[in-house]
């Protein structure tokens, strides 16, 4: 485990009211889990600005009758092999089918990929969910 440091915050009282309302609404069991959880956020959103190496989880929605939606989302796929580390299908019901797709990868590629998936004629829902690693 890595060594822990403390430090002293000067924060304005309003702003606060804000950070405790936050921590109160995500349910956060102390300020410093929220301020670590922030900080990393937007280390992870730098990341993706800056375009380096990065990981994110693609989840589809789609309608498996749509004649040849499956064969073109696979035929992407395999346009960008390295960055698709697996993914997982599951049958919502009789049309609707759920896709994650795990991503690793360069961040412009990423986002290039889930945005010609998630446009894809037939996608009903698309997310990219996006993090990185330490
Ligand atoms: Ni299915």
């Amino acid at each position: 485990m890595k060594r822990v440091k403390r430090f002293g915050v000067s924060i304005e009282e309003d702003l606060l009211k804000v950070v405790d309302d936050f921590i109160k609404k995500h349910k956060f069991p102390n300020r410093s889990c929220a301020l670590r959880f922030l900080i990393r956020k937007n280390l992870v959103e730098e990341k993706w600005q800056q375009n380096k190496e990065v990981a994110a989880c693609l989840v589809l929605v789609y309608d498996h009758h749509r004649r040849g939606l499956v064969s073109k989302a696979i035929e992407i796929q395999h346009k960008y092999p390295s960055l698709v580390l697996s993914t997982q299908h599951i049958h919502l019901d009789h049309h609707n089918c759920l896709e994650m797709i795990a991503l690793k990868g360069k961040a412009e590629l990423l986002r290039e990929l889930a945005d010609r998936l998630i446009g894809l004629k037939g996608i009903k829902h698309g997310r990219l969910v996006a993090t990185a690693i330490d």
